[in-house]
């Protein structure tokens, strides 16, 4: 899995497309969406016009808590106009249990080939623990909102210990932090700005960032994160802004 991808939340309409082809233009090797984002055509489209070859491109979607698991991914597989996806997820754990027959589905959709890789999404700890006892097979992945803003330790040491991977979504917290001083004056010593500095401590932390970005100057600047490294009093200082905080209010470990 590349170390980072593009988010594509409301990365909508008839720009998708060239969005998308930009992004890949650019050199990003990740494109996260999902069925409810209403841009799996133009993806799809862009996938096929973009000089990068398909088997280069780690494509991620979800099936929805109250969809057939298996219908759902053919479902995805045929608007993306692929015959595989790299990683399918649960969006979200259902309203009760941990959603067994969805990861069945899932797996099933994974030994026919459907997808590569299948994981999770806003899972707890304990509901992927109930998915591998359930089923023998640990989701490869859990994607959840992670920053230096809202994240936990134990999560990530669950995650490592586990062989889990972390994909951090809202790393730059839909911008609502990125004022923050400490990002700043971190940032201004790197010559980065805040949204590289929260990108970075998702990469360093062993975290793979999601960030969004329909401005192709922003998706620029997302990517340009691979010539600094935040010092260890850097990770401790941003890993201790942590007030749990969520834009969407759902951090499944709280
Ligand atoms: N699994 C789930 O339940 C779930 C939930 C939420 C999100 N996600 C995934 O994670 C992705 C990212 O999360 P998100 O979209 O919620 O939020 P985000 O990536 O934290 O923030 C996106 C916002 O940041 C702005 N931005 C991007 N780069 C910037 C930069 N360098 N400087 C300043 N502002 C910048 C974007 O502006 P512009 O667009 O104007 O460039 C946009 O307003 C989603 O798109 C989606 O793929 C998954």
């Amino acid at each position: 899995m590349p170390a980072i991808g593009l988010g594509t939340w409301q990365l909508t309409g008839d720009e998708a497309s060239s969005d998308i082809e930009h992004a890949l233009g650019i050199g990003y090797r990740m494109i996260d969406t999902s069925g409810d984002y209403g841009n799996q055509p133009q993806i799809g489209e862009a996938l096929r016009s973009a000089s990068v070859p398909r088997e280069q491109v780690f494509l991620v979607t979800k099936v929805e808590e109250d969809e057939d698991a298996y219908s759902s991914t053919e479902a995805k597989l045929e608007e993306l106009g692929v015959d595989q996806v790299d990683l399918i997820l649960i969006h979200r754990p259902p309203p009760s249990g941990a959603g067994e027959d969805l990861w069945d589905g899932l797996l099933r959709a994974k030994a026919d080939g459907l997808a590569a890789e299948a994981g999770v999404s806003n899972y707890t700890t304990e509901q992927v623990d109930r998915l591998a006892e359930a089923s023998g097979e640990r989701p490869a992945v859990n994607q959840i909102e992670w920053s230096p803003f809202g994240h936990s330790d134990e999560v990530l040491e669950h995650a490592r210990e586990n062989g889990v991977v972390i994909q951090a979504y809202s790393p730059l917290t839909r911008t609502e932090r990125l004022d923050d001083p400490t990002l700043r004056k971190i940032g201004d010593r790197h010559g980065k700005t805040p949204a590289q500095v929260l990108i970075r401590w998702c990469i360093q932390a062993g975290t793979v960032p999601l960030p969004k970005a329909s401005s192709a100057e922003h998706r620029e600047e997302n990517l340009d994160v691979f010539d600094f490294e935040l010092r260890a009093d850097d990770m401790d200082r941003l890993g201790a802004l942590n007030e749990h905080y969520s834009s969407l209010s759902e951090l499944p470990y709280v």
